[in-house]
């Protein structure tokens, strides 16, 4: 009696075993084969291959930075590879070529660690979805190779030494919403075929040695959303075109070398929240327009050579949090603002001292009005410096360094 029991639960429970094993479904040997000879080419040692890649399990997946995920809903129930997360991971090793092994890979991320070496040209054949390889010391060109990848949607190189002229082949990634290129030592013009780039949200591409002008095709990127070229190495002017760009949040742009030109017509860009255009050799005056940029929280037009009074409508932009006027000829009087901006530079312009400049330096922490007036004389005849109590600081030595300070915070935000 006792053994027809058992061996009938032996015959129950087979078949289950076996369904047990098709759901739980493994990485395949090739692929896990792969990732041993990924690891060891980039420099990542503690990846446990006793531990299938696919439970999601152990150094697999132990944090948000350190993550190999699989898709194991392909036909039959196999696993793929489909992305590999390694960020601050220390990793020194250089980017392996052995990831064409993981065919249905999506996603690489080596964000901030220390790889050297060129970006395989290999890549190319994957259908990658996300590349991030940020702060690394990848050197070399892009290659052209990655022109290729028709699924693309961000390429992040930024923070690298990669260098040479960006590949005609990049106008081919039609469906790329972020490229990052911003502190590499690219060289060139931008290549015209970026023009076709029209799904783009996002160029960073400051901090390099590019050469040109702006080019005249930064209107077809419609759907931009951020443009960032602070110190690319194009020069000015801003092409007129840019008014088109009615999505832009974010547009920062400095130290244009070229001619000068007046300020562009930015007013039907309402979504502004930051726009940055320092050094970039605009002339003439302040556009009254500007006020109906009303989401506006950072417009900082310093070191260019505006004249003209500064438009009262600054006043009313009710987001306004850090105005820097800085390095202008600007006239008139100081315009009312109350409680907004909270940082304010006026200083090296020639204003001349209104009466309600004594309400502005004591209810502001952050306002510099240094070398503001024409008469040279910023400071002496201020009656609240002298009437103690003022109700804030005025610390004009410790200003500038606050500023850069303030602008670095602003540059991390990309990160
Ligand atoms: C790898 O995983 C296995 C199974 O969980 C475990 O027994 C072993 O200790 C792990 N090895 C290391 C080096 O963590
Ligand atoms: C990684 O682990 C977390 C927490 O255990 C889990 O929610 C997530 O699904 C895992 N990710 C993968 C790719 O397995
Ligand atoms: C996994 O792959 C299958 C087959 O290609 C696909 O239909 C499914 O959307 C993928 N799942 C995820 C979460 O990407
Ligand atoms: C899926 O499994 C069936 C039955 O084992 C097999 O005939 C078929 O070739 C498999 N399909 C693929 C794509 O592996
Ligand atoms: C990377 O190295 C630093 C400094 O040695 C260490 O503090 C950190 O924990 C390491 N990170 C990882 C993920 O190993
Ligand atoms: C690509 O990155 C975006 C943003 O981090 C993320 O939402 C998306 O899921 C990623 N796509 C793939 C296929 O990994
Ligand atoms: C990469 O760095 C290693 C030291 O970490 C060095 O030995 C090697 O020469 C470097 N390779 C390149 C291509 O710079
Ligand atoms: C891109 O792919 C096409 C088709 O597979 C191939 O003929 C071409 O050589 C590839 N281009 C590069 C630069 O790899
Ligand atoms: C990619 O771009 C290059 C140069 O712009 C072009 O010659 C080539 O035909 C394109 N390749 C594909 C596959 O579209
Ligand atoms: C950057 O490029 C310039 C011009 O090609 C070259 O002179 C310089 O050495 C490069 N710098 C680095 C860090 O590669
Ligand atoms: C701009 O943004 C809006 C709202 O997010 C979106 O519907 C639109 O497609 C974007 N592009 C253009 C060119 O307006
Ligand atoms: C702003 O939009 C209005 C209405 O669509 C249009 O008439 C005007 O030309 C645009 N201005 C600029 C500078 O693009």
């Amino acid at each position: 009696m006792m053994s027809v029991f058992s061996g009938f639960s032996l015959l129950f429970l087979l078949p289950l075993c076996f369904a047990s094993l098709a759901v739980g479904a493994t990485l395949p040997e090739d692929e896990v084969q792969a990732l041993r000879d990924i690891a060891h080419t980039i420099g990542k040692k503690n990846w446990n291959y006793s531990v299938d890649p696919c439970d999601g399990k152990s150094n697999w997946n132990s944090s948000q930075k350190n993550v190999v995920t699989c898709n194991c809903s392909f036909v039959n129930h196999t696993c793929h590879v489909v992305s590999i997360i390694l960020k601050e991971q220390n990793l020194s090793g250089i980017i392996s070529a052995d990831l064409v092994r993981l065919p249905y890979l999506q996603q690489i991320d080596f964000t901030r660690n220390y790889l050297n070496g060129t970006i395989p040209k290999q890549l190319g054949t994957l259908n990658l979805v996300n590349i991030s390889f940020l702060g690394n010391r990848l050197t070399g060109p892009i290659p052209k190779e990655l022109g290729n990848i028709t699924t693309l949607k961000a390429l992040v190189l930024e923070f690298n030494q990669l260098s040479g002229s960006l590949p005609l082949e990049l106008g081919n990634l039609t469906q790329i919403e972020k490229l990052h290129l911003t502190s590499n030592n690219f060289t060139g013009e931008l290549p015209a075929t970026l023009a076709r780039l029209t799904t783009l949200k996002e160029l960073r591409i400051g901090d390099n040695q590019f050469s040109g002008a702006i080019p005249n095709f930064i209107q077809s990127w419609i759907n931009l959303e951020i443009l960032v070229m602070q110190g690319s190495g194009l020069s000015g002017p801003i092409p007129s075109g840019i008014s088109i760009l009615r999505n832009l949040t974010d547009l920062r742009v400095t130290d244009l070398n070229g001619s000068d030109s007046r300020f562009p017509q930015l007013n039907n860009m309402t979504n502004l929240l930051t726009l940055i255009l320092r050094s970039v050799n605009i002339i003439g005056s302040l556009p009254e327009n500007l006020g109906k940029l009303t989401n506006l929280e950072v417009l900082d037009v310093s070191y260019n050579k505006l004249t003209g009074p500064i438009p009262s409508i600054f006043g009313d932009l009710p987001h306004l949090n850090m105005l820097f006027l800085e390095g202008n000829h600007l006239t008139g009087s100081l315009p009312r603002l109350i409680d907004r901006p909270h940082y304010v530079d006026l200083s090296y312009n020639n204003l001349s001292i209104g009466n309600n400049i004594e309400e502005l330096q004591c209810q502001r922490e952050t306002v510099n009005l240094f070398a503001s007036f024409s008469n040279g004389n910023s400071l002496g005849n201020v009656s609240c410096l002298s009437n103690i109590p003022c109700k804030s600081k005025l610390i004009y030595l410790g200003f500038h360094y606050r500023l850069l300070v303030i602008i670095l915070t602003f540059e991390m935000v990309g990160f």
